[in-house]
């Protein structure tokens, strides 16, 4: 693409009728609601979609990326993957970790003989479900007929792919104890120097893949005894939410936990769970 090119499509502004088309799929499609203050940052992340698809005005990629053909050819995942907030980190919210490790494994050890089954709803670039990973691995050293299983689903084909790599900047395992660091980080082998992968080990315990939180048939199919599903609900419009919240509950087995985000509360939502800690719920029954 020449300069020429290129100034023309960086120059381009949402307009407010093209960003309400954005706005209505976000929403029905994945429960997203999108203020209108965010028309700013669709507008950045979508002009990289613009640069990458060669298409040159906001009107006619809106038209492509909705469109039956824009998804078959892929463009329509990208837009998603460009339109959703990935921030996440090893470890992040740790005192909700340690509750799991404190309290729900010993919980499950004392009553049950069986898989543990967890899942990250919602998993980005995979640091929750590795961070998961670690303490599972750590705790089966002390419990010796403890197993476990970990599904990690997102709605952005892009981080799950990232995640199913496991591939990570060396800054994003530095605040990770040494101990960890060591045993499951390894450089990245005829890469850039500065990348480390994760070990074998944890990523061989994830099962990644794309699943809409919004869409039910692409939930997994297990019953599982924990759920996280944190800083994810809080970017949904209050029904997508309030769905979103009960769908997830049902997956999980009576005296099952569900851990939403810090800041996020759903008890609201269902009379079938009871708050354990802030943002702790148990599933009754
Ligand atoms: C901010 S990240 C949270 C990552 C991790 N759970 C954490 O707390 O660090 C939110 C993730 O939710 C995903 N997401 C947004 N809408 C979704 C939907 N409808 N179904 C599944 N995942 C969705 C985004 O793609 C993003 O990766």
């Amino acid at each position: 693409m020449d300069y020429t090119a290129t100034a023309s499509i960086y120059s381009q502004k949402l307009q407010e009728k093209e960003f309400k088309r954005i706005q209505e799929f976000m929403l029905k499609n994945l429960g997203v609601k999108l203020a209108p203050i965010k028309i700013v940052m669709v507008n950045s992340r979508l002009i990289k979609r613009l640069k990458a698809t060669g298409i040159y005005t906001f009107p006619e990629y809106i038209e492509y990326a909705l469109s039956a053909v824009g998804k078959r050819s892929g463009e329509q995942q990208c837009m998603i993957d460009e339109l959703t907030t990935h921030k996440t980190e090893f470890f992040r919210e740790n005192e909700q970790f340690d509750f799991l490790k404190e309290v729900v494994l010993p919980e499950f050890t004392n009553n049950r003989n069986s898989l543990f089954k967890i899942w990250s709803a919602g998993c980005s670039t995979g640091e929750e479900a590795l961070t998961m990973a670690m303490i599972f691995e750590n705790y089966k050293t002390t419990h010796l007929g403890f197993n476990y299983n970990i599904e990690a689903t997102d709605v952005s084909k892009g981080v799950v792919d990232k995640a199913v790599l496991g591939v990570y900047g060396g800054a994003n395992i530095l605040g990770l104890d040494e101990k960890l660091r060591k045993r499951y980080f390894e450089p990245l082998k005829n890469g850039n120097a500065s990348m480390v992968q994760a070990s074998k080990v944890l990523r061989d315990r994830i099962k990644y893949s794309v699943s809409n939180l919004a869409a039910h048939y692409t939930y997994p199919n297990s019953m599982f005894d924990v759920v996280f599903c944190r800083n994810t609900l809080i970017y949904f419009e209050d029904n997508a939410k309030r769905e979103v919240v009960n769908k997830l509950i049902n997956k999980i087995k009576p005296g099952g936990y569900l851990f939403v985000g810090l800041s996020e509360t759903v008890s609201q939502y269902s009379k079938d769970i009871k708050q354990m800690r802030p943002s702790v719920y148990k599933k009754i029954g």
